[in-house]
């Protein structure tokens, strides 16, 4: 997981030209990696909210990929680059009737639904305005508890508000408006599984109930969305996620459920890898034994480590042959949830040295909290061998502050 020379040279151009935290995303690594996405036996979605950045839109766009979006924000951005509407879906368990209303007047017509009130507010709309739209019914499963279940970001076995239960989108429970088109079901409740194994089994239990579900609306060919779910290495020691086996795993569910398409919104998996947070090092101290390295930048830019207590792989951007030592990581919030991780670094780090933090291109700045303390907002740029394009320039607090 380590910079590759490549890499590592542009983020040091990068580092001169800029004056505080930011991020930076490569856009040759990312297309040569969608270009490998390109034989999944799946139809591809991008899940914006992993990454909303202009240039990453259009680098999926430019690949074939469809957009899951929820947010008039994100349909916008998404819209702007260019894409047309009809290879954009809506997912999201809050769309109210103006949510729909907009969505429908930029032209979507793809929509999970993840309750009976969103099905009824859009069947008013689409009878209003005689059109038709194609839906897919999100469904929640119950698991049986696993004591070992770590904190899941999109709820795991806990109930939570994404969809509702295949019994509750029976025939005999819930009854399909003449304006909508079935298309299948939709069913995600794990994030980053890193095992194609578990992935596969993940799936391989839910069909049973979903395939009941769509035998009783006797949909021809339908579709089942799988949402993510598709991990990335975070930790040093852990393998790549196996993409063939991922494939495999699609290959079966297809055939043994004689399923006419399964589709994927791919978040993480689809462009974590390619994006990097850069930070300088303010200070150096141990206090009460403990090594720290404290940070210009910190959660206000990178929460998820404060979210999830997962650490992002860290290394020191001057490369230097010094032995490691661990440091407690510390950004520059006054609450101690502002940690970064304790990880190896060089003995030599030095106040000034910049630090980088890879596999941040999905769930980085647009899921941080970058008000908080009023520090400057973190510069995003791109790296390609066309060279650095700097998209949003860092920004002082009096930019944002009334
Ligand atoms: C509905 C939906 N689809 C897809 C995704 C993307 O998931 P991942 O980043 O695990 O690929 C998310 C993430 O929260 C989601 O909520």
């Amino acid at each position: 997981m380590a910079l590759t020379e490549q890499v590592r040279k542009a983020l040091q151009l990068a580092s001169k030209q800029q004056p505080h935290s930011f991020y930076a995303y490569d856009l040759d690594g990312l297309d040569q990696h969608l270009a490998g996405l390109e034989s999944a036996p799946a139809k591809l979605w991008y899940a914006v909210k992993a990454n909303p950045l202009s240039a990453i839109i259009q680098s999926l766009d430019a690949r074939g990929f469809g957009f899951d979006v929820a947010s008039l924000g994100e349909l916008k951005q998404v819209l702007a680059q260019g894409v047309d509407p009809s290879r954009i879906l809506n997912t999201g368990p809050v769309k109210t009737p103006e949510h729909l209303a907009d969505f429908i007047e930029h032209g979507v017509r793809i929509f999970v639904l993840e309750s009976h009130q969103q099905a009824d507010d859009l069947a008013k709309i689409a009878r209003e305005q005689q059109i038709r739209i194609q839906v897919l019914l999100r469904v929640q499963l119950p698991w049986a508890k696993d004591p070992e279940e770590k904190m899941n970001v999109l709820g795991g076995s806990n109930p939570t508000p994404f969809g509702l239960t295949p019994e509750q989108w029976m025939p005999d429970t819930f009854t399909l408006p003449d304006e909508f088109e079935l298309l299948g079901v939709h069913c995600f409740q794990w994030g980053n599984i890193l095992c194609a194994d578990t992935l596969v089994q993940t799936w391989q239990a839910a069909m049973p109930k979903l395939n009941a579900l769509l035998d009783a609306w006797q949909i021809p060919e339908p579709v089942v969305d799988l949402g993510g779910g598709l991990g990335i290495p975070y930790a040093g020691q852990q393998q790549e996620l196996d993409w063939q086996r991922v494939c495999q795993g699609l290959e079966q569910l297809k055939s043994e459920f004689q399923l006419g398409q399964c589709w994927m919104e791919l978040g993480r998996y689809a462009v974590g890898p390619y994006g990097y947070y850069a930070s300088k090092v303010a200070d150096i101290k141990d206090n009460q034994g403990v090594h720290f390295a404290v940070i210009e930048g910190g959660s206000q830019h990178l929460l998820r480590p404060a979210l999830t207590t997962q650490a992002f792989p860290v290394e020191s951007l001057q490369p230097c042959d010094s032995p490691l030592t661990s440091y407690q990581i510390h950004g520059a919030l006054c609450t101690g949830l502002d940690c970064l991780g304790s990880l190896q670094l060089p003995d030599s780090l030095q106040r000034g040295d910049w630090l980088i933090f890879s596999q941040a291109g999905a769930y980085g700045f647009t899921e941080s909290m970058p008000y908080f303390l009023c520090h400057a907002l973190p510069a995003e740029l791109t790296f390609s061998q066309s060279g650095i394009n700097v998209l949003r320039p860092s920004a002082p607090a009096s930019h944002y502050l009334a």
